[in-house]
């Protein structure tokens, strides 16, 4: 009978500022959140800040880089996604590379409504790649999110799906999700199958 193992997967978050990463990771739910915080509580290894299911309309930039701990159960793996969020402004990214080696996964987020965001994937993408320096970058595991699709009905986005998954086809295929991190759209599969790549590419 085999034990069930835990694996602890390193993922980075990236984009412009004010694409909704931060807004992202707090909407993510927790779906093993007690069970986490028992284990914690017993084994008091280090000290971790949770948000759960909280949007805020307030823009609050991160300043270099800060990371959220959370549990998933991924076929017979208990899974902790360890996810680093960075900061979009330029001013404070030079504090956040240092946390983008040994990732496992990254996440690569754009706002549907600035075209900037989109063409800035180019630069995030392969600065990723420079700075993590990992052993095989071509088969190195991107997620692409394409957020705040609920503002103003969607009658206000510059970036088409299309455009997003042809994007995505000519990086090798990059699995692509439409989110809204404050309507709560699409961001758990979203996670899921980020939590699914990073373990593949353990
Ligand atoms: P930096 O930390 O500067 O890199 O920005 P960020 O990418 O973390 O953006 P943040 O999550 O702080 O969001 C920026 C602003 O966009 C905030 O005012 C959020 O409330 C808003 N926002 C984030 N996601 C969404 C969304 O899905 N829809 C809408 N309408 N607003 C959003
Ligand atoms: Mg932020």
């Amino acid at each position: 009978m085999s034990g069930r193992r835990r694996t602890l997967l390193k993922v980075i978050v990236l984009g412009d500022s004010g694409v909704g990463k931060t807004s992202l990771m707090n909407q993510y739910p927790f779906p093993f959140y007690l069970i986490l915080l028992f284990f914690l509580l017993i084994r008091s290894i280090r000290e971790i800040r949770y948000v759960h299911n909280k949007f805020s309309q307030q823009y609050k930039a991160t300043i270099g880089a800060d990371f959220v701990t959370k549990e998933l159960q991924i076929d017979d793996k208990l899974v902790t996604l360890q996810i680093w969020d960075t900061a979009g402004q330029e001013r404070f990214q030079s504090l956040g590379v240092a946390f983008y080696r040994g990732a496992d996964c990254c996440v690569l987020v754009y706002d549907v409504n600035v075209m900037r965001s989109f063409d800035s994937l180019e630069n995030w993408h392969d600065e990723f790649l420079k700075q993590a320096n990992p052993a095989d970058p071509k088969s190195f595991p991107f997620i692409l999110l394409g957020n705040k699709i609920d503002v103003d009905g969607g009658n206000s986005r510059v970036v088409s799906e299309k455009k997003a998954k042809e994007w995505c086809a000519a990086k090798g295929n990059i699995p692509y999700f439409e989110t809204s991190a404050k309507e709560d759209y699409n961001v758990d599969p979203a996670f899921f199958c980020i939590a699914k790549a990073a373990l593949a590419n353990e």
